[in-house]
């Protein structure tokens, strides 16, 4: 029997919410979708304070105001870090800014569905939990590509690998809810490659400045591996002066990166099944989170693994809301065993 119709009666707002290391967010049985950046900011002091006006900045506003804050990305390493309680505050005012822009009726209970980078799972449950009790009445925390993969039916025989900017998150679906077997983080993903080209950049134009985050827009804009038919200039300021700069093999590089430690962990997590099983998984393999707009992984992918016989990647449609997209399905067809009240 389904959740609905059990609870029918109850006046309840299921969400499915999407905890990343750089962006979360929340998809809601209303119909609200709305993401922020997984950044919280507090004000340093009160002269801050006064200057921000709020006790507490979300996402691309607390990155703008970041030198009158202390600002704290907690998932930034993909777990927890357990007794910072900074970090678990952060969480909390995550979590609950989220459930917020989901804007709930007054008298509604929430039943949420929370994903999180796989061993984000496995070590913070518990500092999870605490996170949202305050704001949630009924929970199941999974982990983020579980979630992506319930939201596009691949529940058998699939792949999915999730690239995020702290993580990539590996799970094996087989036609039963992942064990932690099945999962795997790697820390080479977004914020990786970010390092890398920052590095490559000052090691190329010493006398240019330019800041991280620049440097993140600059491989959002022209990210990809292997070949490409086009010049990849920016401008950045020599001496106060703006100059364009020629990028396109420091992008290169820094993308490809990242590409040794996908293709062998995909390889390592596949191997562990039975041969008939690794053919069908092989076939339907799903790339997700930002890092799957980097032009050219798909294909590098499926040649990487050709090697090992036929096989086919795909990406999904919105890297942005496909965990939290999964997870609302995941909530609103849940059976009721599985949701842990608080
Ligand atoms: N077009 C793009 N090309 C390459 N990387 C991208 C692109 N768009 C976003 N990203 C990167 O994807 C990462 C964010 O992906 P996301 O799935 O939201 O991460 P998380 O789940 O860890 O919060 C960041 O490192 C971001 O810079
Ligand atoms: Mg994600």
């Amino acid at each position: 029997m389904k959740q609905d119709d059990i609870q029918k009666n109850e006046n309840i707002l299921y969400a499915g919410i999407d905890l990343g290391t750089s962006r979360s967010s929340i998809s809601a049985s209303n119909g609200t979708r709305q993401w922020i950046e997984s950044y919280v900011g507090w004000p340093k002091d009160f002269i801050a304070a006064q200057v921000v006006g709020k006790p507490v900045l979300f996402g691309a506003e607390a990155l703008q105001n970041r030198l009158s804050l202390d600002l704290c990305r907690p998932l930034e390493h993909g777990v927890i870090k357990e007794g910072i309680s900074r970090n678990e505050e952060a969480v909390k005012d995550i979590i609950k800014y989220l459930i917020e822009l989901a804007e709930p009726a007054p008298d509604q209970k929430i039943f949420a569905v929370v994903g999180v980078p796989a061993d984000t799972l496995k070590v913070n449950k518990l500092a999870i939990r605490k996170a949202v009790t305050d704001f949630v009445h009924s929970l199941m925390v999974v982990t983020e590509p579980f979630a992506v993969a319930y939201g596009m039916n691949l529940l058998n025989n699939s792949l999915v690998i999730d690239i995020g900017a702290g993580t990539t998150d590996f799970c094996i679906m087989h036609g039963t809810i992942p064990s932690e077997d099945d999962q795997k983080t790697i820390l080479t993903a977004g914020d990786y490659i970010d390092d890398q080209l920052y590095s490559y950049l000052i090691e190329k134009y010493p006398g240019s400045r330019f800041n991280k985050n620049m440097v993140r827009q600059f491989k959002e804009q022209y990210s990809f591996v292997r070949d490409l038919d086009e010049d990849i200039r920016v401008e950045i300021p020599v001496a106060g002066k703006p100059v364009m700069h020629d990028i396109k093999n420091e992008i290169k590089r820094a993308c490809e990166s990242i590409l040794p430690a996908l293709t062998e962990t995909t390889i390592e997590m596949i191997a562990r099944f039975d041969p008939e099983f690794q053919v069908k998984i092989k076939n339907n393999i799903v790339l997700a989170g930002g890092g799957s707009l980097i032009r050219g992984i798909k294909e590098y992918l499926q040649d990487a693994l050709k090697e090992y016989g036929p096989c086919n990647v795909t990406c999904v449609q919105d890297p942005l809301f496909a965990g939290s997209d999964g997870a609302i399905k995941l909530a609103k067809d849940m059976p009721v065993k599985y949701w842990e009240p608080l």
